[in-house]
């Protein structure tokens, strides 16, 4: 079979099964090596990456995928130079503003999680908008992880959680794993069903690593700006083959 005629086949099998993902989340890596392939500074990269977002957003929109969570700067990510850090947030600033009104007239509901306070405040502002616009919308939840990292996540939550348990708010023995979720960044979504990577790199860099204890991980050999509709449709099929057994008994 073809790679083209396996990718077609593969294609329709998610639909055709009904184990579409309640939620995907993506590590979207690799824009740096995208643009220096073509000889290009890095943020070139990474505004063809702003328009792999909006193919898979609408990818996700035309499977019915309800969830949809994109990794999009990690702590980490502070340790770069100053001038790719700034042209990330130049890009973050303008992307916020140009697609909000579309996203929303598509019933797209926009989230984000992480340390947004670290990011200049009119972005926090313009960001802060959009969630309180887009709080109706059911068809998509759209979540993007800004100066995210798993780790501090959790500190933040048992942080909080020992507060309250020294406050006497809260007993010790009723934190149980749903009670420390609800302190987490997380608190009302779904744990993610299925994790992409891009880039070829097979590590998670700090990206959910309370909610992803049971997602099914698929990384992909391809660079974040060449990522669309048929990767999409690949890692789902990908999803649709597998067996989740949550450690219970195989089936
Ligand atoms: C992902 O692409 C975007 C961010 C992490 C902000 P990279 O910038 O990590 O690209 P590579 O991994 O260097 O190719
Ligand atoms: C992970 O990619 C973070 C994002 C995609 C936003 P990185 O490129 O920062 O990860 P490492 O450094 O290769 O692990
Ligand atoms: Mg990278």
């Amino acid at each position: 079979m073809s790679a083209t005629t396996k990718t077609a086949a593969r294609k329709a099998l998610p639909a055709e099964l009904g184990t579409v993902p309640a939620h995907v989340a993506i590590i979207m890596d690799g824009n740096g090596r995208w643009a220096a392939s073509r000889g290009l500074p890095r943020i070139a990269g990474h505004r063809a990456g702003a328009m792999a977002v909006r193919r898979t957003i609408e990818a996700a929109l035309h499977h019915g995928v309800a969830w949809l969570t994109l990794y999009a700067f990690s702590s980490e990510n502070w340790r770069r130079p100053a001038g790719e850090v700034n042209d990330l947030t130049t890009l973050l600033r303008h992307y916020v503003k140009s697609e909000i009104a579309e996203l929303a007239a598509h019933g797209v509901r926009l989230r984000v999680i992480g340390e947004a306070a670290r990011f200049p405040d009119d972005i926090q502002a313009s960001l802060g908008a959009a969630e309180r616009a887009t709080r109706a919308n059911a068809r998509l939840n759209l979540t993007i992880a800004l100066s995210y990292g798993g780790r501090a996540e959790i500190v933040a939550a048992a942080r909080r959680a020992a507060a309250a348990i020294a406050a006497g708010e809260i007993d010790p023995a009723a934190l149980d794993e749903a009670a420390f979720g609800r302190l987490l960044f997380t608190d009302g979504m779904p744990d993610p069903d299925l994790i992409i990577r891009t880039s070829g790199e097979q590590r998670l860099s700090n990206f959910l690593l309370w909610q992803a204890a049971y997602a099914e991980l698929v990384f992909l050999n391809v660079l974040w700006p060449d990522f669309g509709a048929v990767q999409f449709a690949e890692a789902l099929a990908d999803y649709a083959s597998r067996e989740r057994r949550f450690g219970a008994r195989p089936g």
